[in-house]
Parts: structure tokens; C-alpha cells; sequence
């Protein structure tokens, strides 16, 4: 029989039906969270539970030569203080790296300190507060190296790979002959600080075993590898993982890795044969669970006479620890968007006594994009055009080097409406000629966006009831972004019916693996799953139905069938049709059950470039005489395939963009040099945007049609919003003030003595 359900559910933006993709439903959990339902990892409390506490190194290089274990122990209420000499035995060799996503860890296998924060004890209690007090009575005592934590006495090294297995060095055309045929040249240097994931919700983890089986709530952005990667630290089968993470209080990438912490309290709670609560501080998430490294960046650009740019080389060196590589892959932010003859991106590594970084909301991207339109900015300038003209000028038709076609049509129309809102053309081109009338220096910038559409496998189940009930489900997290919301209104979608109707359960390992909720690909890749799962229940009934001598449908497999509100519909005629559940209920069957895996056409991928883009609009204010900066206005244009969800879209790029002005403006974790120790390791000192540093938003969803990218037409909004806000606002604050800062955040110093 042929059943054609997609052209009817998939990318088209005009087919709505009845379905409500396109709405702008407000979260699923929202009355959850608003309430204090919602019960997070840490709010979980099990009989027997006993409270872990992390002790974590004051040093950051050298050995603990003595811990006072004894004066814990004796403290009342202290179960068992787990310390290199004690430490738990692993099946996997914590030093050894598990892929894709698992980093060497420590896990109290030797007594020496690799970086400040490095669990060096786990004291277990009948109580935290017990548990909190032994940890202080530990006392360690350390035989100290100097701590090597600055570009000057790091040590260098060419990396086998950057970000999650990337090349280390891309490249097309010739570099010298292109630079060679350049009429100017720009080059400049570039630094990006250390920043750290801060989520509300700190790493957590409650551990609970029963025999060989393990029930982990925590939060976890990709609960079926983590489960993998358990299993195989632990040596049980991985279907006796169980991880249960309903909500997630941000993750931003640190929670879809393994980290020692965690692993040491599942560790301690099989020893001790009770079910064992750890949860970080604020401070000791400064440290062992990742965070955005460091990166020093060079851009060298070649123009032409008439603007054209010719040659982009882009070098970074990324930071990374001492024994493990996660280096931001920042040059590379060059590669995708701007068209010139020959382009090189390349990296080196620098290894520091810190903990290893990590991928943290728009890894590569932020840093690297950060660098390239503020480089871009004095490009223009070098040849005398207006920052938009030479973007417009200089963005690529097709993705620069491999000959894929780019989605320039979306671009253009995010530059141009962009502008336009944001009143681009009034922007008088030379820097410290606009002013407010209370005096204050105007600045307008812009940067432009785009981040890459990775799809991970996920799979999903649809199963229809003889009640007409309608369950969909899929291991995944929503960890704030309202991906559970978006995902019920896709699945809603393929079946013809509302979202409301529908019931979602996502959020535990043991439903059908949603695949990582990263890289802004979870809508697309686990709603394609859901959506593939509800066409295939559907494919089901209409195989019952059309065959069906008694159901109006009979013999309408040649033809096809619809759902439209809970029924088949003949696509020819679509007054003639009928209930799911009567389908069921004359088959005499209770259910059936659709389900999916989700891939990208593969050749897809081959042919066309995968890209988000955007262009971000930025306006500051400078005080002339204190040099302090405010961002008072941005406008962000973005086009990002198809809108499940306008509010939640909107709220994605508006956490980008503020995320961008944090970048710009305020974000850093400052090392103490002489102990390598973060000296603003809590948020009251480690700067953040509050409502006052962003008073207006506005971001534009620019329709976007790709029938490439996936069968839903969905792209990623989570992480490109950063990429085009930390370049618009450090050109707007050279536009304002005529001081060109390329070391992020701008601080007032920078500036000062206009
Ligand atoms: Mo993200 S850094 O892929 O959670």
C-alpha cells in the first residue's frame, strides 16, 4: 500500500491543520517550576541517604603529603572518608580517555594535584552538615610546584584534534599567494578569558544501587551515553543504569560530560551500600566539571583595492590542562561564512595547571567569532566601507572551500532586516561622532552570526490507544530551553492533533534515547525521531484501516491518508475518514505502537552547507569621562529554519545575545597566578548581565525553508546568538569611543582617558 503522510508534515512552514507547530506555546513544565514541583536531582532524598562532600585542592600543582583522615573519621556523624589511600577501585582506568565525550578524570587514583579544585577527598556523613565539617578537618598538607597558568609559562604543543574531534589545521587556496595579491593588509591579536558554565543548578548527583543495579538522578544533558560510559566505569550491563534527570537547571554543555565528583559519589555509595547525595558548591564548579578555555587568536587578512577580502588566516592557541586535551576549536569560527581566495584556520594547544575546559554554549564559536567580526569591523575600516556594505560585500554564496551551497538568501535577508529595525542607516561611519543628549558616546555595531546544524541519533515511540489516547516518548532533558514543549508540539504535529492532547514522557534513560541535548541540535534531532515514530503509528492504523472492508478508508492505500484531529482522512476527500480509536476498537486491538530512529539524509550533508546565520545590531552608551559602557539596544535577525515555537525561539536568541553582551562586557574567571587558584569563584565576583545591562531586546525570526537539513526542517537556536552579539558590541564600543579593544570583556581601563 502507499501512504504518503510527509509532504503534509514535514518542513512546509504554510501546512498547519490543526497541528499547532508554529505556536507560541508556553512550557509544558512552567507551571512545574512557577509552583516548585519540579523536583531537581539534588531534591531527591532516599531512605538511609548519606551526604558526600567534596574536598578539592588549594594548590594547583604538586602532591598531598598528608591528610588529617584520623580527625574526620572521629567526628560524629562521619561514615567514611574516601582519600587516595582508600580510593574506590574503577573497571575503566580513570586516565584513560573515553570516547567521544569522556576526558580523564580524577578520581582519587594517586595523591598528586593536576589543578585547583581537584577532588582530593570524599568525606561521607550521616548529615551534610557532619560531612561538611569532616571535609574541613582533612587538613591537607602539600608539597607545592609552581603553578603554570598564563600564556608565558604554559607549555605549547601541536593538538591531534580541537573541540570533539575536529582537525587542528583546515585549509584552502594558497595563503602567500593570496596575500600576495592583497592591496592591504590587517592583523591584529585576540584574547578570550576563561569562563565558567555557572548554571543554577550545580552538579549533583543522588546514587542509589540494588544489587548491580544503579539509579543515578542527576542532570545530565545525554542520558544514554552517560549511562554507556557508567556502566562501563562501574562493569555492570548498561540496562542496570537507570539516570533519571525530569529537570535540569542549565547545563550549557558541563552536564553532558562525566565528572570525577559524581563518579566518586555512585563510587562511595556501592561501598557503603546506602544511596549517597553530592552536590557541588558554587566554588568547586570553578574546576573539575569544564569549563570555556582560554584563547590567544591571530587574524591576518588580505583586501583588495575594491574591499574584496582575499586571504583569512586565522591561528588560535587554546588552553587546556596538563593531562587532558579539550582545546576551543575558535578558529575555525573562520571557516564557514566569508568568501576569500585561500584560507587557513590553525591551532595550537597550551597546556596549563588548570582543570580541562570543556565544550560550554557555542564551543569554537563564541570565542572564535568574537575575534573574527571585530576583525571583519577593522577590515572595513582599513578599506574605508561601511561594516554592513562589507559583509554584504564579503559573505560567502557557498560555503567557502568545499562547494557546498550556503543558505546566502537567508543571510542577506537577517543583514537587511536587521538594519532596517534597527535603524542601521542613520549609523554616521566615523567612530566618536555620535552622541546622546545627555552627552554620553553612541556606538553602533554589528557582527554577524552562524552556527552549525549537528543531528545526533535519537529514537522515539508513538503509541496510539483504542481510547484515542495518544503517548509519545523520548529519553531526553530539557534543561530549560523548553525543548519538551517544542518536541510534543512536532510529535503533535505528525499525528494530525494538538499538543495538548497529546502525552509527553521524556526526562529517564529507560525510554528511547533522545540523543545529546547539545550542539542546538536536540529539537532537530530528537523531534525528527518523534515525528518519524508518530508517522509510523500512523502508517500502522492505516494499514488496519485501508484493508479494513468496514472502514471508510478501505482501499485507500493507493491514494494515501491524512491525519486531521484525531482521524484518517482520505487524501482525496478528506470528509471521508475515521476515529484512531475506532480503528482500534473494531481491529480489537489496544494500541499500536510507532517507532523511529532520526538521521539526516546522509547525502545531504555532502551536498549542502547546514548552517544557522543571523546578524546581531548593537548600540552602546559610553560615559566620556568614567568610560563606563552600558549596551542600551540590540537587534538580532535570525534564520534558523523552521519555527517550532516562536517564544521559545525568541527566548533562545535572547539568551545569546545576552550571553554575547556577558562576553563582551563581563564575563572573566581571574587566576590567581601565584596559587593558579579562580579568585572570583562565586557569582557575586564573577560578573554576569543583570536586567540593567540589557534594557532592550529584540530578535527577529527570519522564515527560513530548508528541506535539506532534516524531514522536520528544523535547525538549532540555542548557541548562535552569542556568536554575532560579542563582535557587534566591541564594534560598537570602537564606533563610539575610537578605541579598537580586542581582549574580552572591555573593561573601563580600556577605554579610559577618552
Ligand atoms: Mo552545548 S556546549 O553543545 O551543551
Amino acid at each position: 500500500m502507499s501512504l504518503d503522510l510527509s509532504s503534509d508534515t514535514s518542513a512546509r512552514p504554510t501546512t498547519r491543520y490543526g497541528s499547532n507547530s508554529g505556536q507560541p506555546l508556553t512550557r509544558r513544565d512552567g507551571i512545574l517550576k512557577v509552583t516548585g514541583q519540579a523536583t531537581y536531582a539534588a531534591d531527591n532524598h532516599p531512605a538511609q541517604l548519606a551526604y558526600a562532600v567534596m574536598v578539592g585542592a588549594t594548590i594547583a600543582r604538586g602532591r598531598v603529603t598528608a591528610m588529617d583522615v584520623e580527625a574526620a573519621s572521629r567526628h560524629p556523624g562521619i561514615i567514611e572518608v574516601f582519600t587516595p589511600d582508600n580510593a574506590p577501585a574503577f573497571a575503566h582506568d580513570p586516565d584513560e580517555k573515553m570516547p567521544p565525550f569522556g576526558f580523564r578524570l580524577e578520581l582519587l587514583q594517586n595523591h598528586s594535584v593536576r589543578y585547583a579544585g581537584q577532588p582530593i577527598a570524599l568525606v561521607v556523613a550521616e548529615t551534610l552538615e557532619a560531612a561538611t565539617e569532616g571535609a574541613h578537618l582533612l587538613q591537607p598538607v602539600y608539597e607545592t610546584d609552581e603553578a603554570r597558568t598564563g600564556l608565558e609559562n604554559g607549555v605549547q604543543f601541536d593538538p591531534q584534534a580541537v573541540g570533539v574531534g575536529g582537525p587542528p589545521s583546515t585549509s584552502h587556496g594558497n595563503l602567500d599567494t593570496a596575500f600576495a595579491a592583497s592591496e592591504t593588509i590587517v592583523e591584529a591579536e585576540y584574547s578570550t578569558p576563561a569562563q565558567y558554565h555557572n548554571a543554577m543548578e550545580p552538579h549533583a548527583v543522588v546514587a542509589e544501587w540494588n544489587g548491580n543495579h544503579l539509579t543515578l538522578d542527576m542532570p545530565n544533558q545525554a542520558l544514554a551515553m552517560s549511562c554507556a560510559s557508567y556502566a562501563r566505569y562501574f562493569d555492570i550491563p548498561v540496562e542496570n543504569v537507570v539516570i533519571r534527570s525530569p529537570f535540569l537547571g542549565g547545563g550549557f554543555g558541563s552536564k553532558a560530560i562525566l565528572n570525577g565528583p559524581q563518579i566518586l559519589a555512585i563510587a562511595a555509595a556501592r561501598k557503603l551500600k546506602r544511596p549517597v547525595k553530592l552536590a557541588l558548591t558554587r566554588a568547586q564548579m570553578y574546576g573539575p566539571v569544564g569549563h570555556r578555555g582560554q584563547t590567544w587568536q591571530t587574524l591576518r587578512m588580505g583586501l583588495s583595492a575594491d574591499g574584496r577580502l582575499k586571504a583569512i588566516h586565522h591561528r588560535s592557541i587554546s588552553a587546556t590542562s596538563s593531562f587532558d586535551d579539550f582545546l576551543e576549536p575558535a578558529a575555525n569560527a573562520s571557516l564557514p561564512l566569508y568568501a576569500a581566495d585561500a584560507l587557513l584556520a590553525e591551532h595550537k594547544g597550551l597546556r596549563l595547571d588548570i582543570g580541562t575546559p570543556g565544550p560550554m554554549r557555542a564551543p569554537g564559536e563564541a570565542s572564535g567569532s568574537a575575534a573574527l567580526e571585530v576583525a571583519i569591523d577593522e577590515a572595513a575600516e582599513a578599506c574605508g566601507l561601511d561594516p554592513l556594505e562589507f559583509r554584504l560585500l564579503n559573505y560567502a554564496e557557498s560555503e567557502p572551500g568545499s562547494g557546498r551551497p550556503f543558505s546566502s538568501k537567508a543571510l542577506r535577508e537577517c543583514y537587511e532586516r536587521g538594519a532596517e529595525v534597527f535603524g542601521w542607516q542613520q549609523r554616521l561611519r566615523a567612530p566618536r561622532t555620535m552622541r546622546d543628549d545627555n552627552g554620553l558616546l553612541v556606538g553602533w555595531g554589528m557582527g554577524t552570526a552562524v552556527f552549525p546544524c549537528p543531528m545526533f541519533p535519537a529514537q522515539a515511540r508513538t503509541t496510539v490507544r483504542a481510547d484515542g489516547s495518544v503517548l509519545v516518548e523520548t529519553g531526553g532533558v530539557d534543561m530549560g530551553q523548553g525543548a519538551w514543549t517544542a518536541l510534543a508540539q512536532i510529535a503533535a504535529e505528525a499525528l494530525g492533533l494538538e499538543a495538548h492532547e497529546i502525552e509527553f514522557r521524556s526526562g529517564v534513560s529507560t525510554l528511547p534515547d533522545a540523543g545529546v541535548a547539545g550542539g542546538s541540535g536536540h529539537t532537530a534531532s530528537a523531534g525528527l525521531a518523534l515525528s518519524n515514530s508518530g508517522l509510523d503509528a500512523l502508517a500502522k492504523l492505516a494499514e488496519i484501516a485501508t484493508n479494513d472492508p468496514d472502514s471508510p478508508l478501505f482501499g485507500a492505500g493507493n491514494i494515501g491518508v491524512l491525519p486531521r484531529g484525531g482521524r484518517l482522512v482520505r487524501r482525496d476527500d478528506e470528509s471521508r475518514g475515521e476515529r484512531f480509536a475506532d480503528i482500534l476498537t473494531r481491529a480489537k486491538q489496544s494500541e499500536v505502537i510507532g517507532e523511529a530512529k532520526s538521521m539526516r539524509e546522509p547525502g545531504n550533508a555532502e551536498k549542502f552547507a547546514m548552517y544557522s546565520h543571523g546578524a546581531v545590531f548593537a548600540e552602546v552608551k559610553v560615559d566620556p569621562d568614567l568610560g563606563q559602557i552600558r549596551t542600551t539596544r540590540m537587534v538580532g535577525a535570525f534564520a534558523a529554519g523552521r519555527v517550532i515555537n516562536p517564544r521559545l525561539v525568541r527566548s533562545q536568541y535572547y539568551g545569546g545575545m545576552i550571553w554575547g553582551t556577558s562576553f563582551a562586557l563581563h564575563e572573566a574567571a581571574l587566576i590567581d597566578h601565584r596559587t593558579g587558584r579562580v579568585m572570583n569563584a562565586d557569582l557575586a565576583e564573577y560578573h554576569v548581565p543583570v536586567n540593567a545591562d540589557v534594557p532592550s531586546l529584540e530578535a527577529i525570526l527570519v522564515a527560513e525553508d530548508d528541506p535539506y537539513v532534516n524531514a522536520i526542517g528544523v535547525k538549532g537556536v540555542g548557541e548562535i546568538g552569542i556568536t554575532g552579539t560579542v563582535g557587534a558590541i566591541a564594534n560598537a564600543v570602537w564606533h563610539a569611543t575610537g578605541r579598537r579593544v580586542r581582549n574580552f570583556p572591555i573593561h573601563i581601563e580600556d577605554i579610559l582617558g577618552l
